[in-house]
């Protein structure tokens, strides 16, 4: 059992956890994700890690309100225990000093792309960091990922807050007028879908982090595979970073649909109210 420390709703529906996890936080590097399980029958579900304090023993993760099981775990407050947490799992992120570097993080995409940030600044490299969501209420960690760059710039979709664009929209500017070295998107699939196409003409590097269905994370099940360049890839071991320019996106939104039914039936059995529905999502 792992006891939750502290219990955060950072924005509208999106909540920070911090669990006492020790040998998690010893191992974890930037880019690894974990697997809660609520209860033994509970579904499980991958969650990319925003921080860990290997002193203190802790880890922390960030997710929205979307379905059934997060709605529960939003419920649960410091004090609480989930029943399993496996990690770290996947690869960590290649971190050196390239150059000059665009983060790229849309909604609670922050959460994971912070880690990585601060490793690339660390590194050496300049950082330009693009934070977008779709209304300011959607917006958080604004400040911490403003102090790990040396330029930023916020977006909303709705122009409720920073500038009235998607994030692809000050991304083209910034590969039109200087030379970018790597470009890292983290976000809903559109997001980096989007991002990617982008970057494609400028020929700029553009790492992705894939969030797909997950049951086992140690590459037994297959249920994460995704396509990367025509072969077939498990998001768990294989990555969860990959080459956005290879990764095959109509497949991969595909796949995220696939059990839109049995979601929806879990929903409308649980007691919550979603604050959002899938399209909802930012
Ligand atoms: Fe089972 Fe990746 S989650 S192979």
């Amino acid at each position: 059992m792992y006891r939750i420390e502290e219990h955060q709703e950072k924005a509208t529906a999106i909540h920070l956890f911090k669990v006492a996890a020790p040998e998690i936080a010893r191992k974890a590097r930037p880019g690894q994700f974990i697997i809660i399980q609520l209860d033994e029958k509970g579904e499980r579900i991958p969650l990319t890690l925003a921080e860990w304090d290997a002193g203190r023993g802790t880890i922390t993760f960030i997710f929205m309100e979307v379905g059934a099981t997060t709605c529960r775990l939003a419920r649960l407050q410091a004090g609480d225990y989930v029943q399993h947490v496996v990690g770290p799992l996947g690869l960590p992120a290649h971190i050196e000093n390239f150059g000059t570097v665009v983060c790229a993080a849309g909604g609670v995409g922050v959460a994971p792309i912070m880690p990585i940030a601060r490793a690339l600044k660390r590194a050496g490299n300049f950082i330009i960091s693009i934070l977008g969501a779709r209304t300011q209420e959607l917006l958080f960690w604004e400040q911490e990922l403003r102090q790990t760059s040396d330029e930023f710039i916020v977006t909303t979709d709705n122009g409720s807050y920073g500038r009235k664009a998607l994030i692809t929209e000050p991304l083209k500017e910034i590969l039109s007028s200087r030379k970018i070295d790597r470009v890292i998107a983290i976000g809903p699939i559109p997001m980096m879908k989007f991002c990617s196409l982008t970057t494609r003409p400028f020929g700029v590097n553009t790492i992705v982090s894939l969030n797909p269905l997950m049951l086992d994370g140690t590459g037994m099940c297959g249920c994460c595979r995704v396509s990367i360049a025509g072969s077939t890839k498990f998001a768990c071991v294989d990555g969860p970073d990959f080459d956005g320019h290879q990764v095959d996106w109509d497949l991969m939104a595909y796949r995220a649909k696939f059990y839109t039914a049995e979601e929806n039936t879990a929903n409308e059995k649980h007691s919550c109210q979603l604050p959002f529905n899938k399209k909802g999502l930012p």
